[in-house]
């Protein structure tokens, strides 16, 4: 399996960056407590919470103690403001859930944890360019825990499915669109959407995805094209994100994504935007796939396309430590690609397992088609931007900033068009 990811754009724009986003760090502290890892996430919703516990049991039966860092706030942009603080204040935690390309941009202040990478023969169980990703210097100092899909519709099945049934005339996202509509003439709410800028970039991805299928995404979104940034379709996009956006609460602001997520679940709203996490709060629900709630990606026009987020966890030198991995860190590392592992934590995460070798049997519709479509190659598959997979952090931020303003303002799409992409041809060409 093939995964097309950082662009040469991306890559460029990487060699150019000088370090972590241009400032110098100092090294973690304390290596007195070895075989204490402290881990920074932002796994709080319950089915984060259950999913994280597993990994903390793993660690901790492997004699070591599991201090969290969690710094609430989903999608990581918190978490990654407070990591900065630390390694500048010398105070790195050992462990640090990152994703894609920060994990070069760190990448001289990791560990390897290459004695684990043997032990389980990373090299043959992960995917080609995940695992090219994960390495830093052609040694792992990054093991990837987890495959999430962020283009998914979550419906609660009693409201959607009748009405479902009769948007089958309508293509791609007016489908989506159609049904919503027809909820808001029930006087149900639509859409449940939350308040943060990383939930308008997630569903306005998947609605990219949608409009203008997976060539454009990845024109667009991870080759930074400027001709497809300021394109035709790309003002198609924003049309229909706007129609998307009079559909959603306008008292959203701050509301979490689990919080979006119970309003499906209570059937107070139909559906919502969202990565497969949102699974793992329907499930602690008690709710079942295909009985109570749905599960679908969004329908794109021509080819099929999948877009994937993959957590993964970095290890921090720390300051009176060796330059090598703890013990603590090793066990951490380990742990997270066992075969074991990958069934139970996946099965609490919504996501599905990232080892290739995986067997998918005990997991449910959801994550069974996930699988199927990841593993298929007349599916496209694309890193998912809105959760820092696809571009550099400076360029990201300046992109969800425009789809944060355009979600929450009158912009026009004309407007949003000029601004998106002459924000990013600012950066590229700085
Ligand atoms: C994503 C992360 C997921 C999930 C989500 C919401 O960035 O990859 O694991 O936690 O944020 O918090």
């Amino acid at each position: 399996m093939k995964l097309k990811w950082l662009t040469t754009r991306n890559r460029v724009k990487q060699a150019l960056s000088g370090g972590v986003l241009g400032i110098t760090l100092s090294l973690g502290s304390s290596s007195a407590l070895a075989d204490t890892v402290e881990v920074l996430h932002w796994w709080t919703s319950g089915g984060e919470k259950e999913a994280a516990d597993q990994l903390k049991a793993k660690v901790e039966a492997d004699g070591h103690t599991w201090k969290d860092a969690i710094i609430t706030g989903g999608g990581g942009d918190n978490a990654m403001k407070v990591l900065r603080q630390r390694a500048v204040s010398g105070n790195a935690p050992s462990v640090v859930q990152m994703k894609g390309p920060a994990i070069q941009e760190w990448g001289t202040y990791l560990v390897d944890v290459d004695a684990a990478a043997k032990k389980l023969s990373f090299d043959k169980i992960l995917p080609t360019e995940v695992k090219s990703v994960m390495k830093h210097k052609g040694k792992y100092v990054a093991v990837p825990v987890n495959v999430h899909r962020t283009d998914w519709v979550w419906a609660n099945k009693k409201l959607v499915e009748p009405i479902l049934a009769k948007a089958k005339n309508q293509k791609g996202f007016d489908q989506i669109l159609f049904v919503g509509k027809e909820l808001k003439k029930k006087g149900v709410q639509a859409f449940a959407h939350g308040g943060q800028p990383w939930q308008d970039a997630t569903a306005f991805e998947a609605i990219s995805l949608s409009v203008g299928g997976p060539e454009f995404y990845q024109k667009a979104f991870v080759d930074l094209d400027l001709k497809t940034l300021k394109g035709p379709k790309m003002k198609d996009v924003f049309e229909k994100t706007r129609e998307y956006t009079k559909l959603l609460d306008p008292n959203r602001k701050g509301l979490d994504w689990d919080k979006a997520t119970k309003l499906v679940i209570e059937g107070k709203a139909g559906m919502q935007l969202m990565g497969d996490w949102a699974k793992g709060e329907f499930l602690v629900a008690g709710q079942k796939p295909g009985k109570d709630f749905l599960c679908f990606p969004v329908p794109t026009a021509g080819q099929r396309g999948f877009l994937f987020n993959i957590d993964s966890f970095t290890f921090f030198k720390q300051k009176s430590g060796s330059g090598k991995a703890t013990q603590g860190q090793l066990s951490f590392a380990k742990q997270i690609l066992t075969p074991d592992f990958q069934q139970s934590f996946n099965l609490k995460k919504g996501s599905i397992p990232v080892r290739v070798d995986s067997k998918v049997g005990a997991f449910d519709k959801c994550a069974k088609d996930s699988f199927s479509d990841f593993t298929n190659d007349k599916v496209r598959r694309l890193p998912s931007f809105a959760h820092k997979m696809a571009m550099q952090p400076d360029v990201e931020s300046a992109v969800v900033e425009v789809i944060t303003g355009f979600f929450n303002s009158n912009m026009t799409p004309d407007s949003a068009v000029k601004r998106l992409s002459s924000s990013v041809e600012e950066i590229i060409e700085d």
